[in-house]
């Protein structure tokens, strides 16, 4: 092999490392670049959690017998169609938070965990629930629909007359 060919093979090779090493500067700027378009993102977004609205449609009155007692496990609630009128119940235990059942051969609301028990107004009847079942507010939408909210309580014994 000759000097020159030596020489230009030497200036090829710097020429790749060279370029190689551009690559890799400009790799990482991209990377760093990216990482901190992201990380700039979520902490300029707003930090929001999103929870259900606590406003349910509980769907036409008539789909609820008289005398009936009816658990919606999804917004845990018991919509409860009685003589005097509708009214919704939350069908969260004021114990420890476990989600209590309807009992119709009981006719009693009942908590799985530690056996607290409830008339069907939400009164407690015996067990550790330090309280009854909280009433929420009803009323009937434009179309007529059952309208229950979560986030409302109500006095005992307010019925909504259809
Ligand atoms: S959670 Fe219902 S009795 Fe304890």
């Amino acid at each position: 092999m000759t000097e020159k060919s030596e020489v230009d093979m030497k200036a090829g090779n710097d020429l790749n490392r060279r370029d190689f090493f551009l690559k890799m500067g400009l790799g990482s700027l991209g990377i760093a670049a990216a990482g901190t378009t992201v990380f700039a993102y979520q902490f300029l977004s707003p930090n929001v959690l999103y929870e259900p609205s606590p406003i349910i449609n509980a769907g036409k009155p008539d789909s609820y017998p008289l005398d009936s007692v009816t658990l919606d496990v999804n917004s845990g609630i018991f919509l409860v169609h009685s003589k005097e009128g509708f009214f919704a119940l939350s069908a969260v235990c004021t114990h420890l938070g476990c989600l209590t059942s309807w009992k119709p051969e009981l006719g009693i609301i009942a908590c799985p965990c530690h056996g607290s028990k409830f008339n069907r107004e939400g009164q407690k009847i015996e067990g550790p629930a330090p309280k009854p079942l909280p009433w929420y507010r009803t009323w009937l939408s434009d179309d007529g629909d059952l309208m229950v909210d979560r986030s409302t309580t109500v006095r005992e014994m307010e019925f909504l007359r259809v």
